[in-house]
Parts: C-alpha cells; sequence; structure tokens
C-alpha cells in the first residue's frame, strides 16, 4: 500500500504499549503520536489533525469545533482513552457523522475500587493521620483523636448508578451499609441487586451519610453540586466525588466544609486539573483531592490503551467497533 493510500492517524500521547503495538502494526495506517507523557500544546494538536482519518485522543484534550475543522473532511473516527466523553462536542461530530469509540465497562471495577479508598481515606482520616505520624503530632492514643465516620450502619446515596455507581454500591454494601439510595433521571432495574432505593435527589442528600457521585458530566448535572446541594446535607455527611470536577462547584464546597455545613469530602476530579497547588480546598484538613487515579492499575490502562486502538481501526475500516458511543 503506498503512502498516499495509507489512512492518517493522530494520537494526541504516548500510549501504553498494548495500543501503541496495535496501532503501529495496522498496515493501513500512516500513525503519528505526540510522544510524550505531557499533553500535546494545542498548537500541535491543530497541526497534528490537518488531513487525518482518525483520532485517538484523551479526556484532557478539548475536541472542539476548531479541531474538527482544522482535521477537515477526512476525518472519520474518533477514539478517545475514556469512558467520559464530556471533552468532545458531541454535537458537531455527530452532525459531521463521525464515529466514536470509547472505554466502557474495561475500567469499572479500578474506579469503583479507587472510589472506595477514597470513601474510607476521607471519611476515616486516613492523611491527616500519616501526617500526624511523619510529623511528631502522635502523642498518645487517645479518645476522640482523629475519630471520623464508620460505614456500618449507614446510609449511602449515589447520584448516577450506573456502571460504575452500580459498582460502587457492591463494593460498599459488605461493609455493613443499611441503606443504598440512588437517583439520577429513571429508576434502574439493576438497583435490585444491591437493594437500591430510587429516591429524589433532595431525600437522598438529607438521609445519606456518605454522597457518592458518579454520573457523567452533562449540561444537566453541571454544577450540580453547589450551595444548596450541600445545605441539604447532614452536617456528618461525607461527600465523594469521582465523576467529574465540574459537577461540583468549589466554591460552595469549599464553604461547607470550612463552616462544617458537611463534614469532609474526597474528591479525584476537579476543575481544573491539576488544582493549582495554592487552591484554597488543598488548605482544608476535611478535604482529600486525588489526582484524578480512578483507572489508574497497569492493567486496567493496558486494556483502555488497547480497547481505544482496535475502536479506532474497527472505525477506520467500517467494522463494528467494540465499544461505539451511541449519539
Ligand atoms: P454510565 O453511563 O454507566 O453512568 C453514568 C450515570 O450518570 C448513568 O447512570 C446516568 O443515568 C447518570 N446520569 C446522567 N445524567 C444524570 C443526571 N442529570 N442526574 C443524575 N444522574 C445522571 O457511565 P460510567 O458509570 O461508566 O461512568 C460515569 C462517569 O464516571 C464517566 O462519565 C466519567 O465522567 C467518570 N469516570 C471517572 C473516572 C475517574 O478516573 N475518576 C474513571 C471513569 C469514569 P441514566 O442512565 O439515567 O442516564
Ligand atoms: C474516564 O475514563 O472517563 C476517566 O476519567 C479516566 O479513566
Amino acid at each position: 500500500m503506498s503512502a498516499q493510500t495509507r489512512l492518517k492517524v493522530f494520537v494526541t500521547r504516548r500510549l501504553p504499549q498494548e495500543g501503541m503495538e496495535l496501532l503501529q502494526q495496522s498496515a493501513g495506517c500512516t500513525v503519528s503520536v505526540w510522544d510524550s507523557d505531557e499533553p500535546v500544546p494545542r498548537a500541535e494538536l491543530l497541526k497534528g489533525v490537518e488531513g487525518a482519518h482518525g483520532l485517538l485522543c484523551l479526556l484532557s484534550d478539548r475536541i472542539d469545533t476548531e479541531v474538527l475543522d482544522a482535521a477537515g473532511p477526512n476525518l472519520k473516527v474518533i477514539s478517545t482513552l475514556s469512558v467520559g466523553f464530556d471533552h468532545l462536542a458531541i454535537d458537531e461530530v455527530k452532525k459531521r457523522g463521525i464515529r466514536v469509540g470509547y472505554t466502557p465497562d474495561v475500567l469499572t471495577d479500578a474506579t469503583a475500587e479507587l472510589t472506595v479508598a477514597l470513601l474510607l481515606a476521607t471519611a476515616r482520616r486516613l492523611p491527616e493521620g500519616i501526617q500526624e505520624v511523619k510529623s511528631g503530632g502522635w502523642s498518645t492514643w487517645k479518645p476522640l483523636w482523629l475519630c471520623g465516620y464508620g460505614l456500618s450502619g449507614s446510609t449511602v446515596g449515589v447520584i448516577g448508578l450506573g456502571r460504575i455507581g452500580l459498582a460502587i454500591a457492591r463494593r460498599l454494601m459488605p461493609f455493613g451499609v443499611k441503606r443504598l439510595l440512588y437517583s439520577g433521571r429513571q429508576p434502574k432495574p439493576q438497583a435490585q441487586e444491591v437493594d437500591g432505593e430510587y429516591v429524589p435527589l433532595d431525600t437522598l442528600l438529607s438521609e445519606s451519610d456518605f454522597v457518592v457521585v458518579s454520573c457523567a458530566l452533562t449540561p444537566d448535572t453541571q454544577g450540580l453540586c453547589n450551595k444548596a446541594f450541600f445545605s441539604k446535607m447532614k452536617k456528618t455527611a461525607v461527600f465523594i466525588n469521582t465523576s467529574r470536577g465540574a459537577v461540583v462547584n468549589q466554591e460552595d464546597l469549599f464553604e461547607a466544609l470550612s463552616t462544617g455545613q458537611i463534614a469532609a469530602a474526597g474528591l479525584d476530579v476537579t476543575t481544573p486539573e491539576p488544582l493549582p497547588t495554592d487552591h484554597p480546598l488543598l488548605t482544608l484538613n476535611n478535604c482529600v483531592v486525588l489526582p484524578h487515579i480512578g483507572s489508574a492499575t497497569y492493567s486496567t490502562r493496558g486494556i483502555m490503551a488497547q480497547l481505544s486502538a482496535n475502536n479506532l481501526l474497527a472505525g477506520l475500516s467500517g467494522d463494528a467497533m467494540a465499544s461505539e458511543l451511541k449519539m
């Protein structure tokens, strides 16, 4: 096959080997990679996509009209190394007839596991305890020192009982959770598995000891967790977000945490990412912030890379993708 007839693919980051090998072995494609662990600068992205038939991108790349225009009419497939697709201008992508591949399911277990770890670390104040040991603040055993909140006998509320929300619920129930509430756009039959009760959001907020956000970021969920939201939560409640940072109004969260409106928060996602080191949330002992590591296990990232490469190649050949976004 001549270089002219080969399809042009642009990959916006160095991927785990499992994905790179698949792309490199593909005879029908000429693959250019932004060969770095750091995000591609905007100007390089605009240059790299020029004339591309396929684009493999990450959640940190904003794929908007400008990028689509820069790519031009050749662009037929976008494959994202993520299940979230809020970084893609979906309406515009749809209008141009571009197919989208993504990575649902393969990261559900890793993300649910990390959410449970974050919930326990936040509720049982692990980062504070570790810091006290290192700094010499541990003087002796004290009855109320570093006390937190336990899951046994508690009510957990999950906002967005999708793939990851359900996997979180499944993992939390064996800790002795008494009631599992969930809210969203409609009741889910699969909630039966965890005895989930579908309730209005206000009920979830006022009755839950732990509020876990695992919904997608959409225009409806953007800024959902705001002053009014936190004011409905118990003062002893713990808030956890592993969905997207923009679901939370961070100024309102800071106020709720610093005034004792809620007990603590654990965030794996923020706005922006990375969160600046002088951000007010980082001054609070009752706020645990992680650097968006929900799906970060070696095997999960390898499988995500493989799936996103396969999605791209299948889309370019006009075949069914293993995971194609229904738009
Ligand atoms: P799913 O599509 O399975 O679940 C998303 C859920 O969000 C659905 O249950 C959906 O409900 C719900 N939802 C949509 N709109 C609303 C709304 N207005 N109010 C409440 N709930 C709503 O996706 P996944 O579970 O696979 O992933 C969820 C999100 O998690 C991703 O979009 C991504 O942003 C984030 N994520 C974060 C990771 C991390 O590293 N921290 C890793 C992986 C994912 P319905 O079915 O009714 O539409
Ligand atoms: C996703 O896939 O949407 C996550 O945020 C990263 O795995």
